[in-house]
């Protein structure tokens, strides 16, 4: 029937390798655009970059740390997907700060792409579980001190100014890693998993309350709640407990979103950058939306 066609011109053999690939020239021009996307996004939260191009070396960069993350296996569920990925490479390229401070490290992915920013000289990570790091080491020219104690305890007072960024992967509550953060005097901060109501269903560890719920505090009144099922499933699997999960803003909690809000100065959505990335399975992913939050002097 006419207009029912599937489109001619896609190729179909019998060969089944199921290789994933795209030419040089589309993956340099991708990766142009998100470069171009974030510079955006962060010119418009105030952020300079307007001395940052994408050359030829950019592009050569983001191959090798790609290769790298390949190499050591960190692209996988539990780390970031490739177009965060993507995405924290080419920030840590615009914002290059020296001090470099993350929260959950897991297998070392988010921390692979800091190391593609060559003015990085300092790495404090976190992490209670240090044992699925799979990243081998880190370059002469980088200290890096990893960890077992919570930020809020072993972080060190910042001496960077704006030239340190902190990104927090640990899903622990944003609003106390905010006040935390700025009590050690760091003003740019990175936030994965700090979701609104979709990307909160979507997780069995919320960063309760979530970027979304502080930033929209003045919309909150005590007693309103969010409900939804665990996305694993304990109450299923016979073990019993935490099948619906349910968080309630009470006064306290709803203090604490307002005394997260009046230290940020101004925040924003990082962009989805998988049109740039060819991935399989990017479309049945959660929400992993990064916030970049800017926060007042303390
Ligand atoms: C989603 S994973 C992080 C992924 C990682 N950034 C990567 O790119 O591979 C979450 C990590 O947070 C860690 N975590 C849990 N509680 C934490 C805490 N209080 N402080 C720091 N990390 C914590 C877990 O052990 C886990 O390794």
């Amino acid at each position: 029937m006419a207009g029912m066609e599937y489109s001619d011109i896609v190729v179909r053999t019998k060969e089944d390798e199921g290789r994933y690939a795209v030419s040089d020239n589309i993956r340099r021009h991708g990766y142009e655009k998100a470069f171009l996307e974030l510079q955006e996004t962060l010119s418009s939260l105030g952020v300079d970059v307007s001395r940052h191009t994408f050359d030829e070396d950019t592009f050569r960069r983001l191959e090798e740390s790609f290769a790298a993350a390949e190499k050591y296996r960190l692209l996988r569920p539990g780390g970031v997907p490739p177009w965060s990925f993507l995405g924290l490479c080419i920030l840590h390229d615009l914002l290059a700060p020296q001090h470099y401070l993350e929260s959950g490290y897991y297998r070392g992915s988010s921390l692979l792409a800091a190391l593609s920013n060559s003015r990085l000289r300092k790495i404090h990570g976190f992490d209670p579980n240090p044992n699925n790091l799979a990243l081998p080491g880190f370059p002469d020219h980088v200290s890096a001190t990893l960890v077992e104690e919570d930020f809020s305890k072993a972080a060190p007072r910042n001496t960077h100014g704006a030239e340190a960024l902190v990104y927090f992967d640990d899903h622990i509550n944003t609003a106390q890693r905010i006040l935390e953060a700025q009590k050690k005097g760091y003003r740019h901060l990175l936030f994965d998993d700090s979701c609104g109501l979709t990307g909160t269903s979507q997780r069995h560890w919320p960063s309760m309350p979530t970027l979304y719920f502080i930033v929209h505090v003045d919309d909150l009144e005590p007693g309103d709640f969010v409900e939804w099922p665990s996305p694993i499933g304990r109450a299923r699997d016979g073990s019993g407990g935490d099948g619906q999960l349910r968080v309630t803003f009470d006064a306290e909690l709803i203090d604490l979103c307002r005394r997260a809000k009046d230290v940020i100065s101004g925040w924003t959505k990082l962009p989805n950058l998988a049109d740039y990335v060819l991935w399989p399975s990017a479309s049945g992913y959660p929400d992993v939306t990064q916030h970049l939050v800017l926060l007042k002097d303390s």
